[in-house]
């Protein structure tokens, strides 16, 4: 079925001039980006989008991190579009990262990753709606 993820072009990525190298390998997997914004959140926007995270070691770092530049915050639509980003991202790790994906030519380490997806139906709803509206959705 069409699905709808979010996609999040990290600030390791946005400072390295990258946002365009990303986005083509989205579309060259057959996603299409029907909203796209630049935004820099703030720490506490960070906290709250990573929320279910908040227990865990890396989560200060995490905020920190997100918030040290602008991101590009975005959603891809498909057909199983959520597992094709994650197809297209590679593991969040880089060095456990397939040859060709996002993460294993760009990522840096574990936390400066390059990219962030939604990882299924409901947190990509969920996620969705963090960032956009309706009628910003563009299919
Ligand atoms: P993301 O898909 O954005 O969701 C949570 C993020 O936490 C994850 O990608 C990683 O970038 C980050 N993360 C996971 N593990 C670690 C870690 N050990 N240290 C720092 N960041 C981490």
């Amino acid at each position: 079925a069409t699905e709808r993820t979010l996609s999040i072009i990290k600030p390791d990525a946005t400072r390295r001039n990258l946002t365009g190298k990303i986005n083509a390998k989205f579309e060259e997997a057959g996603l299409r980006i029907i909203a796209q914004k630049r935004i820099h959140l703030t720490k506490a926007q960070a906290g709250k989008f990573y929320e279910v995270h908040k227990e865990r070691p890396f989560y200060d770092e995490l905020c920190e991190f997100m918030a040290s530049a602008p991101v590009v915050v975005q959603v891809l639509e498909g057909e199983g579009a959520i597992v094709k980003n994650r197809e297209v991202m590679g593991a969040t790790n880089p060095a456990d990262a397939a040859p060709g994906t996002i993460r294993a030519e760009f990522a840096q380490s574990v936390g400066e990753n390059s990219v962030h997806g939604s990882d299924a139906p409901e947190t990509a709803a969920a996620e969705i709606a963090f960032y956009f509206s309706g009628l910003e959705l563009v299919g």
